[in-house]
C-alpha cells in the first residue's frame, strides 16, 4: 500500500541525514525566530487530532504553527470517535479540513492507519506504549545543540523502559550512529522490550542493564529519565533506586546532559533544577524549533510512501494494544522475521508464545 505523501510515523522512516537537515533547520529558525517573525506557514491548516493527555506536545505543535502565521484546528475532546466513528471515517474528513494532521492516540499504530488513509501528511504525536518520533527529534535536537554529536556516547536510560515511548524512538534513533553504549537502569518489571534491545545490537551498538542510578552515573554523557506510565498501568514498587538527586549528581561527569521528555512525577527530585547539567526545560522549548522544521519538511515534500514492506496475512496481532485489533476494517500486514510475524503496525513479534 502506497501513500502520496510523506508522513513521520517512526522515526527510523528517515535516513539519519534527513535527521540531520532537519536539526540544522531548526537551529537556523530558532537563531532567526530571536529578531524577526515569519510567515512561512500562512493559508496552512495543520488538525491536531489527540485522544490522550497531552501538554508539550500538543502546545508545542500549536506554537510552531502559530509562530510560523499558520492555523491551527483542534479536535478537543468531544469528537464523533465518542459516538464510535472509526479512525479511518475521521481521518478521511478531517484530511479535507487540513494540510497536515498530528495525531496522538492510545493504540499502537495508529498514526501508521492515519497516514493511510489521509490526503495529507501525517505526524505521529505518541502511538501508545509504541513510539513517540518528534520527542525523538526534540532529543536529538537537544543533543546537537548541547553535544555536537550523536556518536561514542554512554547514555543512560532511566525509568519506566516497557511503556514509556520515548525511551523506545531514542534508543532506535541513537543505534544509528556509532559506537554509542546504552545503560538501561529499568524499574522493576519495566524492562526495555525485546525488540529495541535486539535493535541495538544489530545495529553495533553496545547495551548494558543496572540496577541503579548511582552504579555506572560516572560513565554517562546523557541520562535521560523517565516516568512511570501510571495511566497505563497500576505501580506500586518501591522507586528509591530510580530518583535521581543531587546526592546521585556527586560523581557524574561536569558535562552530563540530563534530559526528561517531562511530565516529570518523582524522578527528579526538584533540587536538580537548580544543576547547571539539568537541560529538560530547554529541551521542552526546542521541541517548537525541531517541529516548525519537520512541519517545513513535510508540507514542501510531497512523495512517494510506501507504508508496508509485508503482506497481509490472516493472522490476528497478540497486542491488544495494537490499532489492528480495535479498527476491524484493516488489512493484518506482517513481516516474517527469524523470530516471529511482525505485526507493522505496532511491531509486536507474534511468535505463538503470547
Ligand atoms: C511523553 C509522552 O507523552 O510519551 N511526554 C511528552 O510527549 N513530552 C512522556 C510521558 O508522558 O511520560
Amino acid at each position: 500500500m502506497c501513500s502520496e505523501y510523506a508522513h513521520f510515523v517512526d522515526i527510523n522512516d528517515y535516513p539519519t541525514e534527513k535527521w540531520e537537515e532537519i536539526f540544522s533547520k531548526a537551529h537556523t529558525i530558532k537563531e532567526f525566530l530571536k529578531n524577526f517573525r515569519s510567515n512561512d506557514f500562512s493559508e496552512k491548516v495543520m488538525a491536531t487530532l489527540f485522544f490522550e493527555n497531552s501538554t508539550r506536545t500538543r502546545l508545542s505543535f500549536q506554537s510552531a504553527m502559530t509562530t510560523m502565521a499558520g492555523d491551527i484546528i483542534d479536535l478537543g475532546e468531544h469528537s464523533s470517535i465518542n459516538k464510535g466513528e472509526s479512525l479511518k471515517d475521521t481521518i478521511k474528513m478531517v484530511a479535507g479540513y487540513s494540510d497536515i494532521i498530528v495525531i496522538r492516540h492510545k493504540y499502537a499504530g495508529a498514526a501508521k492507519v492515519a497516514s493511510m488513509y489521509a490526503t495529507c501528511p501525517v505526524i505521529n504525536a505518541g502511538d501508545g506504549e509504541h513510539f513517540h518520533p518528534t520527542q525523538t527529534l526534540t532529543d536529538l535536537f537537544t543533543l546537537s545543540e548541547e553535544k555536537h554529536t550523536f556518536s561514542n556516547l554512554t547514555i543512560g536510560v532511566c525509568g519506566d523502559l516497557k511503556l514509556g515511548r520515548t525511551s523506545h524512538s531514542l534508543c532506535r534513533a541513537l543505534s544509528l550512529y556509532p559506537n554509542n553504549h546504552f545503560v538501561f537502569i529499568p524499574c522493576d518489571g519495566l524492562e526495555m522490550p525485546d525488540d529495541i534491545c535486539d535493535f541495538i545490537l544489530k545495529h553495533n551498538c553496545t547495551y548494558e542493564v543496572v540496577k541503579t542510578i548511582e552504579e555506572k552515573i560516572d560513565t554517562f554523557d546523557v541520562l535521560y529519565m523517565t516516568r512511570i506510565q501510571r495511566e497505563r498501568i497500576e505501580y506500586n514498587y518501591d522507586l528509591k533506586n530510580f530518583i535521581l538527586t543531587k546526592q546521585s549528581l556527586k560523581t557524574a561527569k561536569k558535562d552530563l546532559l540530563i534530559l526528561h521528555p517531562l511530565p516529570r512525577n518523582e524522578e527528579i527530585s526538584v533540587e536538580v533544577d537548580e544543576d547547571e547539567r539539568a537541560f529538560y526545560f530547554k529541551q521542552a522549548t526546542n521541541g517548537v524549533y525541531a517541529r516548525i522544521s519537520l512541519i517545513k519538511m513535510l508540507l514542501d515534500h510531497k512523495e512517494q510512501t510506501e507504508l508496508f514492506q509485508g503482506e497481509v496475512m490472516a493472522l490476528e496481532c497478540n497486542n491488544r494494544n495494537c490499532i489492528s485489533r480495535h479498527e476491524k476494517y484493516l488489512p493484518h500486514y506482517f513481516v516474517k522475521t527469524e523470530k516471529g510475524f511482525r505485526c507493522e503496525y505496532c511491531d509486536h513479534i507474534n511468535n505463538g508464545l503470547d
